[in-house]
């Protein structure tokens, strides 16, 4: 969704920002803005359409200055046009903000100013905010930029800069995550940490209701009440390195190469095979509360919520809990009786989702514990839950979630052995887990050797208009997944079904142009899988089957097998999701799609 990046220090802030708002194009945007401060004449550039339009007028213009701030926009109020972009201005023209959120009481405040003489350019509720600061400005930006959120209703992360006062960003949020990131003599801030990673180590995150004041490599926090705030910087985890694709065409093929060291960070330091157990410091603090739990309520969305599919099975097997899978956007709308031994888990790649926080902060108001398995360490989720694990999957830069996703299957899974072994679980069958879990990187890594094999089916299948993706028990939720990743970055038609569904409906739509993914290793739904794969090849549809290594009975009802690794039942869709990530990527591909940033799409969705 919208980015923002902002600098002041002392080299050119053209170039920083124009770097700054590379790194955050894989969120998603549709148009993009930068204003330096540059004596008495500001500069102010904005475009409709990509990050490289801008650069390209930023390099004719050769702006100088060595402050200013720079925003991609994902419109929400008014068409993404370059009035629309940000940042914006006030009358006077010295005032510039980039603001991501959304401001709820615009309308009504635009009148109020509109009223007192200010006059409006672009359709966005973010304008506002740029008159309303100048209505208050008395000579201090910080002190206006306090006065005018006062009267703001809604959510906002924003970076502001003014012309009479060149060696100072003020930035705010409330509901829309701000990271400061501090050097020598510099110092940025961002939306994201992304955009920070290659100039300082050194961030400091925001918290909601706060304001800061940035100068060259110096920064001072206080709430909006007025109240000063000490806190330190923190190192980044990760670093520049992270955002550097190496020899890979794209971030999404990286990702998923990266996805048996993925799972290794997840299980690094926290197997405890002398017990048959995981060892998860995250959760420590609130043992108690988890013994004593008997209900669990799983929130997340998209990729995340599939994890969360996933869980509720697992969760099963190993531990007595009652288990339920919400969609976080889903989950105020039921009636979910929580009570004083539900826990709820929040999952979240970005932990910036708002429907999974504001699903948390439901959770909470009702007592429920919360809990967080988040891979972007210090986000709003993991800060606004009670305890967490982090996945450690490092930076995820493609849109469509790879490594995240393998990497919540692992931690899930730690967390169900955690909560079973304190209840039935035996030993044996922990200890058998824990070293199942340990096979699975090098497994990973067997089956991305055979990308070749997956590219050929894509040049096979890639001019498909529709797909289906088909599962049972562990491998329902992975058809899902796999079903989502080809919608997203290849845009053909893809859906997803529990395989026993097909006769309740779905099968009128086989026919010969209408291929199946089955899921089919030799784990405990295979004979029922068998069944299900024969109804659809008596109906001439052709069937891809991924199924365990050596497995020969398959080979008469599919048109093509995809081998897995054999490994036990629980764990196989660790496994059988790697296929169809690198299958989506090839169709992509194939179709020439923008695979790291699909149209439409955001990495972190930001409103609700
Ligand atoms: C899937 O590839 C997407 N990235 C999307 O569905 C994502 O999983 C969803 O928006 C939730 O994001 P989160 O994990 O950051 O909360």
């Amino acid at each position: 969704m919208c980015g923002i990046v902002a600098y002041v220090g002392s080299q050119p802030a053209r170039e920083i920002l124009i770097e700054g708002l590379k790194r955050l194009e894989y969120r998603g945007y549709d148009s993009s803005g930068i204003a330096i401060l540059n004596g008495a004449a500001p500069y102010l550039a904005k475009c409709a359409g990509k990050v490289a339009q801008i650069e390209q007028r930023i390099q004719a213009d050769s702006p100088e200055g060595a402050t200013g701030i720079a925003h991609t926009r994902w419109a929400t109020h008014g068409k993404p046009t370059e009035i629309n972009a940000h940042p914006h201005r006030d009358c006077t023209g010295d005032i510039f903000v980039a603001h991501n959120g959304i401001i709820e009481n615009y309308q009504r405040i635009r009148s109020v100013l509109t009223a007192a003489g200010h006059s409006f350019c672009s359709e966005t509720d973010t304008e506002v905010l740029s008159h309303l600061i100048e209505s208050h400005y008395k000579g201090n930006l910080e002190a206006a930029v306090q006065r005018a959120l006062q009267d703001v209703q809604g959510t906002y992360g924003i970076a502001v800069i003014h012309s009479g006062q060149p060696q100072q960003v003020i930035v705010a949020r409330r509901g829309s995550p701000i990271v400061l990131g501090i050097g020598k003599d510099e110092s940025l801030a961002a939306s994201d940490v992304s955009a920070l990673a290659q100039h300082t180590d050194q961030v400091v995150y925001l918290e909601d209701n706060e304001i800061a004041r940035l100068e060259p490599g110096r920064f001072s926090i206080k709430t909006l009440d007025n109240r000063s705030i000490s806190r330190e910087t923190q190192a980044l985890e990760g670093g520049s390195e992270a955002m550097d694709r190496g020899p890979y065409p794209h971030y999404m093929l990286k990702e998923i190469f990266e996805q048996p060291e993925a799972v290794e960070n997840a299980l690094r330091g926290r197997l405890n095979h002398s017990e048959g157990v995981a060892k998860l410091g995250g959760l420590e603090s609130v043992t108690d509360r988890l013994e004593k739990a008997r209900h669990l309520i799983i929130v997340s969305c998209g990729t995340s919520y599939y994890a969360g599919l996933y869980a509720r099975y697992v969760f099963e097997t190993l531990t007595d809990l009652t288990v339920e899978t919400e969609l976080a956007s889903e989950f105020r709308y039921r009636k979910l009786n929580i009570r004083q031994n539900t826990v709820v888990l929040a999952i979240s790649q970005s932990g910036e989702t708002a429907d999974t926080l504001a699903a948390l902060r439901e959770a909470k108001r009702k007592g429920a514990l919360v809990l967080g398995l988040v891979n972007v360490v210090g986000s709003t989720i993991a800060r606004e839950t009670h305890a967490g694990v982090y996945s450690h999957a490092g930076i995820e830069i493609g849109v469509a979630s790879t490594k995240s996703f393998t990497s919540q299957l692992t931690i899930l899974l730690l967390i169900a052995l955690l909560i079973g072994r304190g209840r039935d679980l035996s030993y044996e069958e922990g200890e058998r887990l824990l070293r199942g879990l340990e096979e699975v990187p090098d497994q990973i890594r067997e089956i991305l050797a055979e990308s070749g094999h997956i590219r050929q089916l894509a040049e096979i299948y890639s001019s498909a208009s529709h797909f289906l993706y088909v599962g049972r028990k562990y491998q329902y939720p992975i058809a899902l997944e796999g079903a989502l990743k080809l919608k997203e970055v290849s845009y053909i038609h893809a859906e997803a079904y529990a395989a026993g569904e097909m006769k309740h409906g779905p099968i009128a739509l086989i026919e010969p142009s209408f291929p199946t993914v089955a899921l089919a290793p030799e784990d405990s739904s295979y004979e029922k899988m068998i069944s299900n794969i024969q109804e659809i090849r008596a109906r001439e549809g052709p069937i891809v089957a991924v199924t365990t290594k050596g497995n020969t009975r398959l080979g008469p009802f599919a048109e093509h097998i995809v081998e897995i690794p054999r490994n036990e039942s629980i764990l196989m869709p660790l496994l059988a999701v790697v296929p169809l990530q690198l299958f989506a990527y090839h169709c992509a591909i194939l179709r020439g799609c923008d695979v790291d940033k699909p149209r439409n799409l955001a990495k972190s969705v930001t409103v609700e």
